[in-house]
């Protein structure tokens, strides 16, 4: 219709000239004219056919990127809460497809630990009797936080200790390094635990946190200040962006140096960002937080490029996310108003999952209902997140994402188990089924159909940075399936048939395998 407008034709005309010398006949049954001016080109089943045997899976890209993805990166004062989720599940879901597509992924998990918080706790951890030589004083970080903070407001002489230990920290002093580096070991670990527990990629090594770039700062400030980038506004040092103005016209400058001499959030991550380009050599950075931080990174972005940090065809992304709610409406917490930990989240889905697989597979004896239980209680979990659109808030509902009817996980992981027992009773070897796929009954091209679209989601996952749309396309994917499966009979038919039935069911499980290893989620033979 655009192009009409151009030519200044009718729509219907131009569409009726293009069919008129069109040649398509190789890859399409029919064409038609609808509407004002539409086409639409039925695909020939011949040509899906060919498409399904002769291509594989997933095409890599011919052009790689170094794509550093910031993601999780949780503040470590406090203990790993489910306000840490959608970073952790979207951001691993994105480098998995990343990755899945041949592109160079860089993990940086930007962890907090640094700050006034840490003054606080390691003072508290000097107290009488909060010792902190075993692993079993980190047990609870968060009320070890909560507690430290009370004190804090409460006790001026306490409050005074803690800001010297912020004072030993920022001046280097060996005994402050020590106890600061012996609470982030544990609390590191604590991490790791349950980066393990949800199944997420994340490793001891992409750890780079904020204290990572503590010399960095002083030099990328004389560096701001010598550009004229930055420049001191009542004792603070201040970006100014004409961008950024308040309600009554005025610059809201970019902090990043306060006149006490402190540093901000801001400031590291101008001195991670540079490191990010100069040292990763990255053509696309993507930040995964919560839609609060939008201005933080509009203004982050914004100062990398006018102090030249960032060359120009560097993609600076931010991806942020809504907000997880309770059934109330209200900010996900416990009944108390407190955050709720990650580890007791993953323990309730493990004690519902398991109360779910004990009355729905009676048939399975009691280790591998545990080993299902889990696996099924941590996709149920990931996939509930990864199946909304991310700029969205979701509400957090346990019925809805361990149903087995709908788009979640246990459905897509049913209906795996589904395609390994047929084959099992097939006694044809699922590995080694690599018939020739014909396409001779709608329900079949219609999941033939779906299956060819695989690599057009994986892409656009890579570009968009939102999961959900694979969650769509696997949904979709397994519903057509279930039809075909439904309404083909498979092992009654002669050989002939069985042969491409099984290996269109085959595709299918490989398809819907890799899709959700790419959301990080894992498939089950049995269940
Ligand atoms: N630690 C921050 C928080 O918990 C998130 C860090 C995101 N990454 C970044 N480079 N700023 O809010």
């Amino acid at each position: 219709m655009g192009a009409a407008k151009r030519l200044r034709t009718n729509p219907r005309q131009l569409a009726s000239d293009l069919v008129a010398k069109l040649d398509i006949s190789d890859i399409a049954e029919s064409v038609d004219i609808a509407g004002p001016g539409f086409l639409n080109i039925r695909l020939a089943s011949k040509f899906l056919q060919d498409q399904l045997n002769a291509f594989t899976l997933v095409e890599p890209t011919g052009q790689p990127e170094r794509v550093v993805v910031d993601y999780s990166s949780p503040n470590l004062a406090k203990e790993m809460h489910v306000g840490h989720l959608r970073s952790t599940v979207i951001g691993d879901a994105v480098v998995r497809t990343l990755e899945l597509l041949g592109h160079n992924v860089l993990r940086q998990n930007h962890i907090g630990d640094w700050g006034t918080a840490f003054g606080r706790l390691l003072a508290y951890l000097d107290e009488p009797g909060q010792e902190l030589n075993q692993d079993d004083q980190l047990q609870d970080i968060e009320k070890l936080y909560v507690e430290a903070s009370r004190k804090f407001e409460e006790d001026a002489a306490f409050a005074d200790r803690a800001r010297a230990m912020v004072l030993a920290l920022q001046t280097n002093q060996a005994d402050a390094i020590d106890k600061w580096e012996h609470f982030m070991s544990l609390a590191r670990a604590h991490m790791s635990e349950t980066y393990a527990r949800l199944d997420v990629s994340l490793q001891p090594e992409h750890i780079r946190g904020e204290s990572s770039y503590n010399s960095d700062l002083a030099p990328l400030m004389d560096k701001l200040v010598a550009e004229g980038v930055a420049t001191e506004s009542d004792g603070a040092l201040c970006i100014f962006m004409q961008e950024f103005k308040n309600k009554n016209d005025e610059i809201q400058p970019m902090i990043v140096r306060k006149s006490d001499g402190g540093f901000l959030y801001h400031t590291t991550d101008m001195a991670a960002l540079r490191y990010r380009v100069e040292q990763l050599r990255a053509d696309r950075i993507l930040y995964f937080t919560d839609s609060r931080q939008v201005l933080h990174f509009e203004m982050l972005f914004a100062a990398g490029r006018l102090a030249k940090l960032v060359a120009p065809s560097v993609s600076l992304e931010h991806h942020p996310f809504g907000k997880i709610l309770g059934k109330d409406g209200r900010p996900f917490k416990t009944r108390a108003g407190d955050n709720i930990l990650l580890r007791d989240l993953l323990d309730e889905a493990i004690r519902r999952a398991s109360a779910l697989i004990e009355s729905k597979s009676p048939h399975l004896d009691r280790e591998e209902q545990a080993r299902v239980a889990e696996t099924v209680a941590i996709g149920a979990i990931k996939y509930g997140d990864l199946a909304k659109n991310r700029t969205n808030d979701y509400t957090f509902d346990w019925d809805e994402m361990l149903s087995f009817d709908g788009n979640t996980a246990p459905y897509l992981q049913y209906a795996f188990a589904r395609v390994s027992s047929l084959f099992e009773k097939s006694g044809v070897k699922q590995s080694e089924c690599e018939y020739p796929i014909e396409l001779n009954t709608e329900t079949e091209r219609q999941l033939g159909v779906q299956l060819l679209r695989f690599q057009e989601v994986l892409e656009q996952v890579a570009t968009d940075a939102k999961p959900h749309h694979l969650c769509a396309y696997l949904y979709e994917l397994t519903v057509r399936f279930m039809r075909f499966y439904e309404q083909c009979p498979i092992l009654s038919e002669a050989d002939a048939v069985k042969l491409s039935r099984l290996a269109l069911c085959n595709r299918m499980a490989t398809t819907l395998q890799t899709g959700l290893d790419a959301l990080g989620i894992r498939v089950l033979k049995r269940m």
